[in-house]
């Protein structure tokens, strides 16, 4: 089984696995990376690539899979998909005003069947664990990932553990876990250290872990990469901005272009801007400083996605921002709320988490790090209707500390027709 052409390598040591191997970490504790061998077969054509669009098969129709050559060379027996990817890049010129930049490009990661960026990685890991005869799946959650595991582990008929912070999670990303048959544990402490309990827990029950410290996740969030460069028609952007939480999607997304331009199909990388809140910012500050991550204990965010202290995948998120020479931002709640509402009254809609780009577009523009005429593309990690408590305080105005700017309060009326009429008027 393990004659495949990738071995799992450590990006602390270099110590090099078999690649097929239920193994998260080298015995050093480093993440792993998988180095894929791309001379062991003949690689498709970007106009193959294309080809795939038009085709009827799962695989192909799969965001994921019609890149298979370049995430995961699997027996399509073991694959397990919901035809995830394919989400929208949309031009929003109102959003595109408000930040400052000319050409501005959203990829919906909303758009993905269960409403996250996360099933693109969640089909690649759980496509490997059938392959390696697991039945059993866990992961520790702010919500998107337990969504997404049950998902997909209802659809490969396996049993799925998400364990979530108690209270810290959206009711909208606890009715879909729950309502795909996933064993949900509500745990009192952070997302960081429910995160360190799941790792042990599966190593000594022998359970698959499907967060994104397993390495196949990251070959999945790969495809969003692929797919966006397909999109843009392989004309790389100036600038490549997504949300930092575990940072998963950063060490994907980069290992994907970094892929394309050693392969020859890219001239050059974009810059990436990895944006956190405020109150949760660890890379930031590693950043800024030069320095190993410092893990905050307590993150405080209104952006329950991303109330990480600890990243995981924080020495790869931070490759990708040093090999692009790119930055980390933070930005307030107050700024990801206002351009939530810009984002959402554009008809276009997204989780707040996912907003924290546009408001990190908007801040790197006023600081001169940006420069109006260049392209930028941010990704849009979750959708809209992941939460809809917060929307309705919102426009409600009564969410704590966040003043709405652009609040749009339903109107009370009695039932007659001067009553409405006086309240369209107003
Ligand atoms: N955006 C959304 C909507 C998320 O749910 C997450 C993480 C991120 C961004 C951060 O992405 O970890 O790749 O940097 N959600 C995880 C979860 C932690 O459990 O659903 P990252």
């Amino acid at each position: 089984m393990n004659d495949v052409p990738w071995r799992l390598v450590c990006t602390d040591c270099g110590t090099s696995y078999p690649g097929l191997e239920s193994r998260y970490r080298c015995d050093c504790f480093g993440t792993l990376d998988v180095n894929h061998d791309f001379r062991r077969f003949r690689l498709p054509s970007l106009s193959v690539l294309d080809a795939r669009l038009a085709s009827r098969t799962p695989i192909d129709r799969s965001g994921v899979w019609r890149f298979r050559e370049f995430i995961l060379p699997l027996p399509t027996e073991h694959i397990v998909t919901r035809r995830e990817g394919n989400t929208n890049l949309y031009d929003a010129p109102s959003v595109a005003r408000y930040t400052g930049v000319e050409q501005l490009f959203l990829k919906h990661e909303g758009e993905n069947p269960t409403g996250s960026f996360v099933d693109r990685g969640m089909s690649v890991a759980m496509s490997v664990a059938r392959q390696l005869g697991a039945t059993r799946v866990a992961c520790a959650s702010t919500g998107n990932t337990s969504a997404s595991m049950a998902s997909y582990a209802a659809v490969a008929g396996m049993r799925a553990f998400a364990f979530v912070p108690e209270g810290q999670i959206t009711d909208a990303k606890l009715s879909q876990t729950l309502a795909f048959g996933a064993k949900v544990i509500r745990v009192a402490g952070t997302f960081d250290t429910i995160m360190t309990l799941v790792e042990d827990f599966c190593e000594s029950e022998r359970i698959t872990l499907v967060n994104a410290l397993n390495p196949f996740r990251i070959e999945g969030q790969k495809a969003i990469g692929w797919e966006l460069m397909q999109d843009l028609d392989w004309e790389v952007p100036d600038w490549l901005v997504l949300p930092g939480g575990n940072l998963g999607n950063a060490s994907a997304i980069y290992k994907s272009l970094q892929e394309m331009y050693d392969l020859g199909l890219l001239h050059r990388l974009p810059r990436f801007a990895v944006i956190q809140p405020e109150g949760a910012n660890s890379l930031y500050k590693a950043f800024l400083t030069a320095d190993s991550l410092v893990p905050i204990p307590t993150p405080t965010t209104l952006l329950s996605a991303i109330r990480i202290g600890n990243p995981v995948c924080w020495k790869k998120g931070l490759r990708a921002v040093h090999a692009t020479d790119g930055v980390v931002e933070e930005v307030s709640d107050q700024e990801t709320f206002d351009v939530k509402a810009i984002v959402d009254k554009a008809g276009i809609g997204a989780e707040s988490t996912a907003c924290t780009t546009i408001a990190g577009v908007k801040k790197l523009v006023d600081g001169g790090v940006i420069e109006s005429h260049e392209r930028v593309c941010c990704i849009l990690t979750g959708h809209i209707l992941k939460e809809h408590d917060s929307v309705l305080a919102y426009h409600h105005a009564t969410m704590p500390n966040i003043t709405a700017h652009f609040a749009n309060t339903p109107i009370l009326a009695d039932a007659s027709i001067q009553a409405i009429k006086r309240a369209t008027d107003s």
